[in-house]
């Protein structure tokens, strides 16, 4: 069941007249609601040295990246395409941490030229980076500590299964290789998964990161990494970032008295930051009575936003035209020709062919994840900052489509 509709301004702009002023579909964002999500983060580890590293595959948008660096906090990029996409944004390489899993060393050689701090995420890597770097570029260690944790099987990291992060029973092997090749580990970073709840995996994960630590005595810092919940529908659990923040900063402060030194502690969110600050407009191409249900087909899909048809992901959904219309129930279905569930079983207001619909807490892992299956063209993006609504990536054409194809003559 949908909440009750009503009509959704951000800042003052009504996003129906975002999608007059720009088509549909169209991706919004809410500056502000970014910005203060950031500040809720820095409140709440406000006692500790707290470097907040952006999440950029959760959305990569040049003007929202520039919003986090105009906030004062650094980025974490997890390809060699994230890292130049963030310097363009005007991040510094200092501000950067790369972490790769199971890139070609290639990758990882530009970004040491760029001047960026890689995640070491596998022990070949570690001999390899080693073998040409020995201690003259300063790295982090991703350590897999073996925790279950995450909305769902997709999302889970951390587990003894996972491709990501040397194993912590590794750590031995791992000792092994810094002091032959004289590595500076400078960090130890842990990711356990996304959609995480309970503040108790965050200090679990935490507490494998204070123990291995105590081996490496050039830290400069601890990365706890991102997975914060953010609720997608009304009534859904979020996690209790203040109490998260509480735990952890005590935890930390504990652990920093037996290491000897103060370290930074680094978060990588990326859902938390701009998750409930993006919306996605549809508009409703068809309203479709079956026996059973009553689809709505909207100008969008899969191809847009695969949250559902990929993790089951409840994302909400409000008739924007037609706010007062009596409530009646849905299945809102993408234009994909395959199954393409965008909204099952809700109760909207009343929508009928050309209404808008939105979809909430399309942030994250929105556009970012999108693609041009069925040919089809991805949406603009608006950001809505200062009270205004600015266009931040064009609507794509045809043109975008087929420039790459070389057609034979045949
Ligand atoms: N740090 C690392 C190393 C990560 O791999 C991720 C996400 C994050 C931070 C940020 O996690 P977040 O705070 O956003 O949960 N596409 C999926 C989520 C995949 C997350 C992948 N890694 C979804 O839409 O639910």
């Amino acid at each position: 069941m949908s909440t009750p509709q009503h009509p959704i301004q951000l800042q003052g702009v009504s996003l129906e007249s975002i999608a007059h002023e720009f088509g549909t579909p169209v991706y919004v964002y809410d500056g502000e609601k970014i910005v203060s999500q950031i500040k809720s983060l820095q409140s709440a580890f406000a006692t500790v040295p707290l470097k907040i590293k952006y999440a950029t595959k959760a959305l990569s948008n040049i003007s929202i990246l520039k919003l986090v660096k105009k906030a004062g906090e650094g980025v974490d990029a997890v390809s060699i395409e994230e890292v130049r996409i963030c310097m363009q944004a005007g991040f510094a390489a200092s501000e950067i941490m790369y972490t790769p899993s199971g890139v070609n060393f290639r990758e990882v050689k530009e970004a040491v030229e760029l001047g960026v701090m890689i995640n070491l995420d596998s022990i070949p890597l570690m001999e390899e980076f080693g073998e040409r770097y020995g201690n003259t570029m300063p790295a982090c260690i991703r350590i897999n500590p073996h925790i279950m944790a995450g909305g769902n099987a997709k999302i889970s990291v951390g587990h003894i299964q996972s491709k990501f992060g040397i194993s912590i029973q590794q750590l031995p092997e791992i000792l092994e290789v810094v002091k032959k090749f004289e590595i500076k580990i400078v960090g130890l970073h842990v990711h356990t998964g996304s959609d995480i709840l309970d503040a108790e995996i965050f200090l679990r994960g935490g507490n494998v990161l204070f123990d291995a630590a105590m081996n490496f005595p050039d830290l400069t810092f601890l990365d706890f990494g991102g997975g914060f919940k953010v609720a997608y529908k009304s009534g859904d659990p979020a996690t209790d970032i203040a109490e998260v923040g509480t735990k952890v900063s005590v935890a930390f402060h504990t652990f920093c008295e037996k290491y000897g030194r103060e370290l930074e502690l680094w978060l990588e969110p990326g859902k938390f930051l701009v998750s409930e600050s993006g919306y996605l407009v549809v508009e409703s191409n068809v309203v479709k009575k079956t026996p059973q249900i009553t689809f709505v087909g909207v100008d969008s899909g899969l191809n847009h936003l695969i949250r559902p048809m990929m993790y089951d992901a409840f994302h909400d959904v409000y008739n924007l035209s037609n706010p007062e219309g009596d409530l009646k129930p849905y299945n809102v279905v993408g234009y994909i020709c395959e199954t393409d569930t965008l909204a099952k079983d809700r109760m909207l207001a009343t929508v009928t062919k050309g209404d808008l619909l939105v979809f909430k807490n399309a942030g994250a892992y929105g556009i970012s994840m999108s693609s041009n299956y069925n040919s089809r063209l991805r949406p603009a993006e608006v950001l809505v900052w200062e009270g205004k609504a600015h266009l931040i990536r064009k609507r794509e054409e045809f043109e975008d489509l087929i420039k790459n194809q070389v057609v034979l003559d045949i």
